[in-house]
């Protein structure tokens, strides 16, 4: 009888860790009062309602894949890797350079690592905890030993300028994670995903794909932006990212007061206050960077994640709960430790 090949190992399932972060964010600042010269808006309204005071806009020539190859620079220095160490790069992006090739392969271009598998993954704001997640079971599961995760967003590119309701929300930028498996740390305990399709319309970019493709009736209406329930995401913002924080705890068997730092989704103060309000957490152990970025979507946690570390919120051996939400709808949180 023919022998079929084993391309797994029997061994038990490997820890891993994130060895390496890394943020970028373009260097044009658009302002709160830049935005009021755009649109009916204001400074007052837009600081009081969101919190966010500036975002960062990306070059005309600036593309996600740059932004995205900048991020994973900054984490490869950090942590010694060669760009052909790299097994596998997973771009969680809604606003790919083009719908293919994928993002994740433009970026293996850009940093020469031509040893890696390429591939996007669309979660909108929560992509990064899902792109970790995917490198997370690869190598536990002894496939690939160095993967490049990435969260990165033009969101710039797909906001309608002229919509107040939308355009003060968002921001460009990109934030990367390098896993290895790590003897001396446990590193990702738990990661909790979860989706609801039938919430789709509430936040979505209806036009652009075969369904209302790119065409001059659809683009004059607007068809290829993002649309937003602003009062419906809100409120399930904070749903969502409450039972995915108390998921992953649960499955990690932790209580919030052995959590040094977490780290939620950026995307406006007031339903990160509601979220700590009903977790019962204070606000220090919450970490915002909103404020300077805005929204920007995949790559909000993964800027954030990196900017904290930078800053010694956390140290080897602490544990921290990222917790994220996104269109679709989508949802996830990991828990790690550092
Ligand atoms: C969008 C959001 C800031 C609006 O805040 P809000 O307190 O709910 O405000 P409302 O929707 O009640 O709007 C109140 C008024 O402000 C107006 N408004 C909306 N955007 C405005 C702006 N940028 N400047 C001034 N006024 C604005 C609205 O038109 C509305 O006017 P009206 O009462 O005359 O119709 C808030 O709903 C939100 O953050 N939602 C979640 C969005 C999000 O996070 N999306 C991404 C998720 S990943």
């Amino acid at each position: 009888m023919r022998k079929v090949p084993r391309t797994r190992t029997c061994k038990p399932n490997r820890t891993v860790s994130i060895i390496g972060t890394g943020s970028y964010a373009p260097e044009h600042i658009l302002t709160n009062a830049d935005l009021a010269r755009m649109v009916d808006t204001s400074d007052e309204w837009i600081t009081s309602r969101t919190g966010i005071k500036e975002r960062r806009i990306a070059g005309p020539k600036e593309f996600t894949s740059h932004m995205a190859a900048k991020a994973a620079q900054v984490a490869m220095e950090q942590c010694h890797i060669r760009p052909e160490e790299i097994d596998m790069i997973v771009v969680a992006t809604v606003s790919p350079d083009t719908f293919f090739p994928a993002t994740a392969c433009h970026v293996q271009r850009l940093l020469g690592a031509k040893n890696a598998a390429c591939f996007d993954v669309s979660a909108a704001c929560s992509g990064f905890l899902y792109g970790l997640e995917i490198g997370q079971q690869f190598i536990a599961n002894h496939t690939y030993n160095t993967i490049l995760v990435i969260g990165a967003d033009r969101l710039s590119s797909l906001v309608n300028w002229k919509d107040r309701n939308t355009c003060v929300l968002f921001g460009d930028g990109a934030g990367a994670a390098i896993l290895r498996s790590r003897d001396e740390s446990y590193g990702v305990i738990t990661t909790y995903m979860g989706s609801d399709g039938s919430y789709g319309d509430i936040l979505s970019m209806p036009g652009g794909g075969c369904a209302l493709p790119v065409t001059s009736e659809n683009c004059e209406q607007h068809l290829n932006t993002i649309q937003m329930n602003g009062k419906e995401t809100f409120k399930l913002a904070v749903t969502s990212m409450q039972n995915a924080a108390l998921r992953a705890l649960q499955q990690a068997n932790l209580e919030f007061s052995d959590i040094k730092c977490i780290i939620p989704h950026q995307a406006n103060i007031r339903i990160i206050e509601a979220l700590a309000d009903r977790l019962k957490v204070p606000m220090e152990k919450i970490y915002v960077n909103l404020d300077r970025f805005g929204n920007t979507s995949a790559a909000a946690v993964a800027m954030a994640l990196d900017e904290a570390s930078r800053k010694g919120c956390f140290e080897i051996g602490d544990y921290i709960l990222m917790v994220v939400f996104g269109g679709g709808l989508t949802w996830a949180s990991s828990v790690i430790q550092w």
